[in-house]
């Protein structure tokens, strides 16, 4: 066997072993998520997440987001400056789960925040938001231990609506939408967030009600 070969095959097999690790720690997130949700309905009869969509980068996105800030396409430089690797999407009803939820991640004593980025009191100016959590959480192998990244992006439904047509307007031109739909989509946020603060209320006003019927 020549070199490069050796080299080749050296590669592929860290490749597989960095994207298990990858999918292990979506595992152990949704997990917990999942855990939280079961747990939530238990005490207060009530779910705060919809549903969860996770995902692993294509190696395709990896190697272009590693060209877009000039490093070389290593395995190395992919763990280490690809924070998105293994994503995380929870979909909530209302503004105030998104807080619960990350809140208890937070707490949780494996967990480690590395950085969060609060899109839902500072909206980007496209109109996106969210709230993203960058993450790491041990990961058991057979011989050691790892911390894996995870980025956990929570939102509403209706903001889960607004960013899936924004995504696809985004990607239909380019990054380039013509100025009226970028201005459209502002108004379509800013209502998102009209709806999302109207439909809280009413949620807490029926659960007010309802407690006062059964207490
Ligand atoms: P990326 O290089 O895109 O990962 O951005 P970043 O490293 O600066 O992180 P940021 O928290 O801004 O965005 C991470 C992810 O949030 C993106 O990959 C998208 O999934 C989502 N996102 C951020 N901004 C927008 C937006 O304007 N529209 C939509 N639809 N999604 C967004
Ligand atoms: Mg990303």
């Amino acid at each position: 066997m020549d070199s490069s070969e050796y080299t080749a095959s050296d590669q592929v097999d860290s490749w597989k072993e960095v994207i298990l690790i990858y999918n292990s720690a979506l595992k152990e997130i949704g997990t917990k998520l999942e855990i939280l949700n079961d747990e939530f309905q238990h005490v207060h009869r009530y779910n705060p997440i919809e549903h969860i969509k996770s995902r692993i980068k294509t190696s395709e996105s990896i190697v272009k987001k590693l060209k877009k800030h000039g490093y070389e396409s290593t395995i190395e430089n992919m763990v280490k400056y690809v924070n998105d690797i293994a994503g995380i999407r929870v979909i909530c009803s209302f503004t105030s789960d998104i807080y619960r939820i990350a809140e208890m991640i937070s707490n949780q004593s494996d967990i480690k925040v590395l950085s969060i980025k609060d899109y839902i009191k500072n909206p980007k100016p496209s109109g996106y938001k969210s709230y993203h959590m960058l993450v790491t959480v041990p990961i058991f192998l057979s011989d050691r231990i790892v911390d894996a990244k995870v980025e956990i992006q929570i939102r509403t439904v209706a903001m889960d609506f607004w960013a899936s047509l924004e995504h696809k307007i985004h990607y239909k031109f380019e990054g380039n939408a013509p100025e009226h739909i970028k201005t459209e989509l502002v108004e379509c946020a800013r209502l998102v967030s009209n709806l999302d603060a109207r439909m809280l209320s009413l949620n807490e006003e029926v659960q007010e009600l309802a407690g006062n019927k059964n207490g």
